[in-house]
């Protein structure tokens, strides 16, 4: 059954502007304590996973139809394969930036995917620190706090400015990554590291920046920004020009620089991967 999506977008906002006023309460009071380790500097707390259960009890009367894909796994329902996913799924990040909201340093966001079948649909990214909220829909258009973005008209690689993530729990790839941050700082405007992926697709839609890109990214983190630089008019793909960029772990987001700038990430990315 297909729904209506230009409907479902304005239920979700609400939603995703309800669970970033429990994450804003829940800083002014957070005592790093509660803090918890997934694994090697993995931090996770309380506010991660009662955000979570409040977006799914939400999203669950928003379109009851719909499977999970969660960070925290609190719904015990994360599919164990992504493969042959069928209708639609929620992925959600119910915090997107966990590290800079423990040390109350912005951006961080929430973020909400909906997928029919391995296809994004629609997309919120609530950005809690400067209450911006971003929300997209396939063929709707895209837009911030009620009006509409698009991603920067820049089409020269040299007049961009470009964000990425680094790594900081896994870092046998760190040798290629430096090569292409090397690149990119000597043939841009500059690099930044801003800390939510789901912010930063956000930013690259509304046009503040010409680009991102950044690997072992998980589901959670682009499901809710992919539609959003898509229907901002930007161009998404994996490191090799290809479209496993919601699952595959690794993704270019763009405006008329995609070309560009994906071409020089995958020379440097298809070499033989060196310690730095
Ligand atoms: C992280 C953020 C960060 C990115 C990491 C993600 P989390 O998500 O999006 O910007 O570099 O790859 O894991 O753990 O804060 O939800
Ligand atoms: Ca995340
Ligand atoms: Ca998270």
């Amino acid at each position: 059954m297909q729904v209506d999506l230009a409907k479902l977008c304005p239920q979700v906002v609400e939603l995703s502007r309800k669970a970033g006023a429990f994450i804003r309460k829940e800083r002014q009071r957070f005592n790093t304590d509660a803090v918890e380790l997934k694994g090697k500097n993995d931090l996770v707390s309380y506010v991660d996973k009662e955000s979570e259960i409040l977006l799914v009890k939400g999203l669950r009367e928003i379109l009851p139809e719909a499977g999970f894909i969660t960070e925290e796994g609190t719904t015990g329902e994360n599919p164990e394969s992504y493969e042959q996913l069928e209708g639609y799924h929620w992925i959600i990040d119910p915090v997107d930036g966990t590290t800079n909201f423990v040390h109350s340093l912005p951006p961080y966001s929430v973020s909400i995917g909906l997928t029919w079948g391995r296809t994004p649909v629609l997309g919120v990214v609530y950005e809690v620190t400067a209450d911006e909220c971003f929300y997209a829909w396939k063929d709707g258009g895209a837009y911030c706090n009620g009006e509409p973005i698009r991603v920067a008209p820049v089409t020269d690689l040299a007049q961009s400015l470009i964000i990425t993530g680094f790594p900081y729990r896994v870092f046998s790839d760190l040798g290629r990554l430096l090569d292409i941050i090397k690149h990119f700082t000597l043939h841009t405007h500059g690099v930044r590291r801003l800390g939510s992926a789901a912010a930063d697709l956000a930013y690259v839609a509304a046009g503040r920046g010409e680009g991102f890109f950044e690997y072992n990214l998980k589901p959670w983190d682009v499901a809710g920004g992919v539609v959003l630089v898509q229907e901002a008019g930007g161009f998404i793909s994996d490191f090799n020009g290809g479209d496993d960029y919601v699952f595959g772990r690794e993704l270019v987001a763009a405006g008329p620089i995609h070309p560009q700038m994906q071409k020089v990430i995958a020379e440097y990315w298809n070499q033989t991967p060196t310690q730095p």
